[in-house]
């Protein structure tokens, strides 16, 4: 499967290197340093490729959104139309979404996509 990665820190780079080694193929996007990217693609080995996020939005049967609550508007306008796809989305908020989850409120952001909330047990940042 291809799988486009918007946001390859500690979430989403490790959950891209454990897919990659799975068998299946990655493009890591969404960095203030792209040469960050690289090296993390590099990292990853020949099933890991970088680009832009539109890049990975398109090139993504699923599409996996893992940055800073703050950076999700910026991450969503240069990822472009999600419409169809599954997005996995990591991310979290600490306040009140006025009595929205996080799931409910990022798919009001994200209309088109087939959105699924992700919860780590334990965190996968190691
Ligand atoms: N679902 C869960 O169980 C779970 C667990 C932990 C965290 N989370 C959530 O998952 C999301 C990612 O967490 P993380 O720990 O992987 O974070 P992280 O390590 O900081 O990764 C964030 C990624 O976003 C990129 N990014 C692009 N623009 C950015 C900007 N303006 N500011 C900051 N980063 C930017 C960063 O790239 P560069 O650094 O290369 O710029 C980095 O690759 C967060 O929303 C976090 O709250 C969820």
């Amino acid at each position: 499967m291809r799988i486009g990665v918007i946001g390859a820190g500690k979430i989403g780079g490790n959950a891209a290197r454990l897919l990659a080694d799975a068998g299946h193929e990655v493009l890591l996007s969404f960095s203030r340093d792209p040469s960050r990217l690289a090296d993390r693609a590099t990292a990853i080995g020949p099933r890991a490729r970088t680009g832009t996020a539109a890049e990975a939005a398109a090139f993504g049967d699923v599409v996996i959104l893992s940055v800073p609550w703050s950076a999700i508007p910026a991450a969503l306008e240069e990822a472009g139309p999600l419409d169809g796809k599954i997005l996995i989305d990591t991310t979290n908020h600490f306040g009140d979404l006025e009595g929205l989850t996080t799931a409910q409120h990022n798919q009001q952001r994200v209309p088109g996509a087939r959105l699924r909330g992700c919860w780590v047990r334990g965190g996968c940042c190691g």
